[in-house]
C-alpha cells in the first residue's frame, strides 16, 4: 500500500463487549481531527461483504459512549471464510476509495483480518474488543473488565442467598475456552474453587475438598465454572448431588448478562486509547497489527502473531486461587 490513506472504515465483529461504542467513537473522532473521511460497516464481515458501508460524522458517534453493545452491530460471518465472499469485500471497499480498515473484535476478527489483508492490498489494524480476554500481548481487552464486574456483582448476590441457606452454588460464567473471567470474578468473590479450560478438573479431587468442608460444617460454598472447562455447571451439580446427597445444590448460569450494560471506566478509558492508536498506526504506516496495551503502554503486535498464540494462565493465579480458597 503506498497510497496516502484518506479514508478508512470501521466495523465490529465476533460477540459484543462493552466498550466497543467506546472504541468506534475514538476511530471516528481521531480520523476526523487528522482529517480522513471515516466509514462505518454494518454488522462487521457480512456489511462488508454486502456493502453495507456508510459515512460517519463525529456526531454519529455522539452519546455512545456510556453504552453497551454496538452502534455498528455484528455478526459472524460465513460469507467471509470464502475467497469469493472476501473479494466481494474488497471491491466494496474499494468502490469507495477506502485504504484502511479497523476491526474491533475477538479472536476470529482478527484472523478474518490477517487474512484478508494477506491476500488484498488493504492495511488491517485489530482491536481487541473481547470479554472472553483470550488474546495473548495486552494486558487489556475491551469488554473484560465489565464483564467481570457484572459476574462479581451476580456472584456476591447469590453468596447472600447461599449464605441464608447453607447452600452451595455453582454459578457458570462465560469466557469460551478462556478462565479469565472465571478466575478473576472467583477471586474478587473468595469463591472456594474455581475451575478453568487452563487447568484440567480433578472431580476426585473436588469431591474431597467438598467432603472435607461438610465435615468441618462449611456448607455455604461458591464454586466458579468456567463455561469451556472439563465440566458444566448443571453436570458438576449432579455429581456433587450424588456424591454428597446431604449438601444442598443450586446451580446458576449467568449466560448473556455478562455481555451487556454500560461498560465500566476501565473499559471506557482502553477502548478510546485503542481507537486512537487505531488510526495513528493507519496514518503512521504500521500495518496489519493489533493495538494492545501492555504496562499501561500501548504496544502494536502483528496479526499474524496475534492468530497464533493464546493468552495463558500463570501458575501463581492458580496458586493464589488454591491458598485463598480454603
Ligand atoms: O466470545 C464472547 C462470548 O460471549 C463467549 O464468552 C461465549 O462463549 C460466546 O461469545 C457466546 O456466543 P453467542 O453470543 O454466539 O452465543
Amino acid at each position: 500500500m503506498t497510497q496516502k490513506i484518506t479514508k478508512i472504515a470501521v466495523l465490529t465483529s465476533g460477540g459484543d463487549s462493552p466498550g466497543m461504542n467506546a472504541a468506534i467513537r475514538a476511530v471516528v473522532r481521531t480520523g476526523i481531527y487528522y482529517g480522513l473521511e471515516v466509514y462505518g460497516i454494518m454488522r462487521g464481515y457480512a456489511g462488508l461483504v454486502e456493502g453495507d458501508i456508510f459515512k460517519m460524522e463525529s456526531k454519529s458517534v455522539a452519546n455512545i459512549i456510556q453504552r453497551g453493545g454496538t452502534i455498528l452491530k455484528t455478526a459472524r460471518c460465513k460469507e467471509f471464510h470464502t475467497k469469493e465472499g472476501r473479494q466481494k469485500a474488497y471491491d466494496n471497499l474499494r468502490k469507495i476509495g477506502i485504504g484502511g480498515l479497523i476491526a474491533i473484535g475477538g479472536d476470529g476478527t482478527f484472523r478474518g483480518a490477517q487474512l484478508f489483508s494477506s491476500e488484498f492490498d488493504i492495511p488491517c489494524i485489530g482491536l481487541p474488543g473481547t470479554i472472553d480476554k483470550d488474546i495473548d500481548g495486552t494486558d487489556f481487552t475491551i469488554g473484560f473488565d465489565t464483564a467481570v464486574n457484572t459476574a462479581v456483582q451476580a456472584i456476591d448476590r447469590l453468596r447472600d442467598t447461599a449464605d441464608a441457606h447453607d447452600r452451595l452454588f455453582v454459578i457458570e460464567v462465560m469466557g469460551r475456552d478462556s478462565g479469565y473471567i472465571a478466575l478473576h470474578s472467583g477471586i474478587a468473590t473468595g469463591a472456594e474453587n474455581i475451575l478453568i479450560p487452563e487447568k484440567k478438573s480433578d472431580i476426585n479431587e473436588i469431591m474431597a475438598s467438598l467432603q472435607e468442608k461438610q465435615r468441618r460444617k462449611k456448607l455455604v460454598n461458591i464454586i466458579v465454572v468456567a463455561e469451556g472447562g472439563t465440566y458444566g455447571a448443571v453436570e458438576l451439580s449432579k455429581v456433587i448431588t450424588e456424591n454428597i446427597p446431604e449438601q444442598e445444590v443450586r446451580v446458576c448460569i449467568l449466560g448473556h448478562i455478562q455481555r451487556g450494560g454500560a461498560p465500566t471506566c476501565l473499559d471506557r478509558l482502553i477502548a478510546s486509547r485503542m481507537g486512537y492508536s487505531a488510526v495513528e498506526c493507519l496514518l503512521e504506516g504500521r500495518y496489519n497489527v493489533f493495538v494492545g496495551i501492555l504496562n499501561n503502554s500501548m504496544h502494536y503486535i502483528p496479526l499474524e502473531k496475534a492468530v497464533k498464540q493464546k493468552q495463558t494462565v500463570s501458575d501463581e493465579w492458580l496458586k493464589i486461587v488454591k491458598i485463598l480458597a480454603s
